[in-house]
């Protein structure tokens, strides 16, 4: 294949990147031309979220960046994927405990009405409630569940479909990439939620993966299986695979590292409703990995832009 939107193509299916407003406003040539090339998906990897848009008061909205992401996807033909209305990270400051419930509310739907309604009819899916479940398989602790139980979670998508009618409704979350406790709880809150009509179209796995304990594909495809059964799209939303961990050489890591995409986007094959497979970001001289979990490569170019096995294992897997 010449590139990974052809691969992506003959399997029905998106590949799509994180993409960084940053990067992307200083033209650097070598990282626009690889998204234009090799993607027909992007999911705006900060820009879109609600403390990018609201950093200053509560009745300032700020969208040029995301306009301006717009107008370039638009222009290259690349589908979109908001991210994300309602997460308890990157939110504005004045989304804290001293809210009162009342407050919040109104809050959370200026937000959603304002976002969704601006860009409706215009993008492909909306990642509308991001990482409301805890590790510890309960309803995270955030500010919004503490002032309004989980019922703020529902509101939400039905809020954004009111907005903007046709795009699709995601929720979104990590460490629910095979069967275990936390994806669990996550796919009683999403039976719950269709149980109720609230108006929730797909659910994205986000595999931050690591390389020396990530899943294998049956599990993985179980697991995908088991949403899509619920009459649901799925997608792999924010796929990098660190390799630090890894006892060996350079070459063995990149070589295990190429397996694990290969297993995911695997995954993703042999699930119909897997629509997308999305990297969080292609060059590992721009992964938000080495800031959150310490330097690693944990992408599909190096940072001088050549590509990786990791690469190939996408182009090959679909
Ligand atoms: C990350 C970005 O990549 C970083 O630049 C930022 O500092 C923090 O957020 N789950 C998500 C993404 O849903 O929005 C996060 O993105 C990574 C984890």
């Amino acid at each position: 294949v010449t590139n990974l939107v052809e691969a992506a193509n003959k399997a029905n299916k998106r590949i799509g990147t994180a993409l960084s407003h940053g990067v992307l406003s200083n033209n650097e040539t070598d990282y626009i031309d690889i998204v234009k090339k090799e993607f027909n998906y992007v999911t705006p990897e900060n820009i879109g979220k609600w403390g990018s848009i609201q950093n200053t008061s509560s009745d300032v909205w700020d969208y040029d960046a995301l306009d301006s992401m717009i107008d370039f996807v638009e222009e290259n033909d690349i589908a979109f994927k908001g991210h994300a209305l309602v997460w308890h990270r990157q939110a504005p400051s004045f989304v804290n405990g001293d809210v009162t419930a009342e407050d919040l509310t109104i809050l959370i739907n200026a937000h959603i009405d304002a976002t969704a309604a601006r860009y409706s009819g215009q993008i492909y899916a909306w990642d509308v409630a991001n990482e409301v479940m805890g590790d510890d398989a309960n309803y995270r602790d955030s500010v919004f569940f503490e002032k309004l139980d989980k019922k703020y979670i529902a509101d939400a998508f039905t809020r954004a479909h009111v907005a903007d009618p046709e795009t699709k409704l995601f929720y979104n979350d990590y460490s629910i990439d095979n069967i275990n406790a936390k994806s669990d709880a996550v796919f009683t809150m999403v039976t719950e939620l269709i149980n109720a009509e609230v108006p929730i179209h797909g659910v994205g796995f986000q595999m931050h993966l690591d390389a020396s304990n990530a899943p294998s594909t049956k599990q993985m495809t179980d697991n995908l299986q088991r949403f899509a059964d619920l009459d649901l799209d799925v997608n792999i939303s924010e796929i990098d695979v660190r390799l630090s961990a890894l006892p060996w050489d350079q070459v063995t890591k990149l070589a295990i590292q190429q397996q694990v995409y290969h297993r995911a986007v695997n995954a993703c094959m042999n699930v119909d409703r897997c629509d997308a497979v999305t990297v969080w970001g292609f060059t590992d001289k721009y992964s938000w990995i080495d800031g959150e979990f310490g330097p690693d490569d944990p992408l599909l170019y190096t940072a001088d832009y050549q590509r990786k096995p990791a690469y190939f294992a996408i182009a090959d897997a679909f």
